[in-house]
């Protein structure tokens, strides 16, 4: 269980913490959460949605924002976001915006919310139009990791978990592509090994430096979308079907075919291969909805392309090009 005391130094005029979280984590480990937090000294208010991206809305939001005002929270109060990659960016976008900005901490208790979602300050909500269309970059004071609370989370949600930490080590890192090799040499039948903590904080340090040089994403930053602009394609075709980590999987697999060792770890940890005989990911459907991706500029889009691991490189493709680049021909 985190040692909260720390929080008191980060905030030391709060009386009040709203503890933001969902149900799942709630039921796991609401109750010792509240009473550690408690220990600190601050009265502690509970905030729970129902988990699930589905609840990733303006109207929770409102929610939550609202039950702040209700509970007549200060500008010296703050906000705990505390599980997964949904309530730490609805914590952070209500913290953003209520009151025009009060402090707020994340706890994430997904992994991939311990490496991606809880590092670099980007907040929000879905749309009915589309995902994370509305948000603001607005940072937690402080980021709590305990890699304990991964024991409970099911395969599935640690594989999201693990494709970003493939997504970094492609990127960057070619003695963490080594040490996930050695880790997917683990996996069985029941599944693969949690990673270890020191792992956890070599992603979190990468993702860190890399916001640190390009908070608003004007250049470096977009790095990190490698596998996700075909990923996000493959996802919305599958209609969700297909997890984020095996569809970013997918993605890199798609852009990275001049690097077969990142075929071959993404094997080795069990990720699926995109069939190309399925009439779901056929190029016309998987590069339609590029043509409307955000990250579109004219009638090219920006593409993360591996060269080697720790060599990948911005690249801008037409929209026409892009079924090469994707080795969809
Ligand atoms: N802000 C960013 O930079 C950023 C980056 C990547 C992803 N995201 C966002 O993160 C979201 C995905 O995050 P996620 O994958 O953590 O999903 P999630 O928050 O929906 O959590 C996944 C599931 O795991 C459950 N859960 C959480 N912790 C658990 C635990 N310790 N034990 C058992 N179950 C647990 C949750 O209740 C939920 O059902 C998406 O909305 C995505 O847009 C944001």
């Amino acid at each position: 269980m985190i040692d909260f005391s720390v929080l008191r130094q980060d905030f030391p005029k709060a009386t009040k913490v709203a503890l933001v979280t969902d149900s799942n984590v709630e039921r796991l480990y609401g109750d010792a959460t509240v009473r550690a937090l408690e220990a600190t000294g601050l009265r502690v208010e509970r905030i729970v949605f129902p988990a699930g991206e589905a609840s990733k809305t303006i109207e929770t939001y409102a929610e939550l924002v609202r039950g702040l005002a209700v509970l007549e929270f200060s500008r010296t109060d703050f906000a705990v976001g505390f599980g997964g990659g949904v309530v730490t960016d609805l914590t952070g976008f209500a913290a953003a915006t209520y009151l025009r900005g009060i402090g707020w901490a994340a706890v994430p208790t997904t992994l991939l919310g311990m490496v991606d979602a809880s590092v670099g300050g980007k907040t929000g909500a879905d749309l009915p139009e589309g995902k994370n269309l509305v948000g603001a970059f607005w940072k937690p004071v402080r980021v709590l990791r305990d890699a304990a609370y991964l024991e409970t989370l099911d395969e599935r949600e640690r594989m999201n978990g693990i494709a970003e930490m493939i997504k970094t080590a492609v990127l960057f890192d070619p003695t963490l592509f080594e040490a996930l090799r050695t880790l997917a040499a683990a996996c069985g039948e029941g599944g693969c090994p949690l990673p270890p903590a020191d792992l956890i904080e070599r992603c979190v340090a990468w993702k860190e430096r890399i916001v640190a040089e390009d908070f608003r994403e004007g250049g470096r930053r977009k790095l990190l979308n490698l596998g996700h602009t075909f990923g996000h394609a493959i996802e919305h075709a599958s209609h969700f079907a297909v997890s984020h980590g095996e569809a970013v999987a997918m993605g890199m697999r798609l852009v990275g075919g001049k690097v077969p060792e990142i075929g071959a770890l993404l094997d080795a940890f069990g990720f699926p291969v995109l069939s190309r005989d399925d009439p779901h990911y056929t190029a016309e459907r998987l590069l339609a909805p590029l043509a409307h991706d955000k990250k579109r500029s004219g009638d090219t889009v920006t593409l993360v392309i591996p060269h080697a691991v720790g060599d990948c490189r911005l690249e801008d493709v037409r929209l026409e090009d892009l079924r090469f680049a994707a080795n969809m021909v």
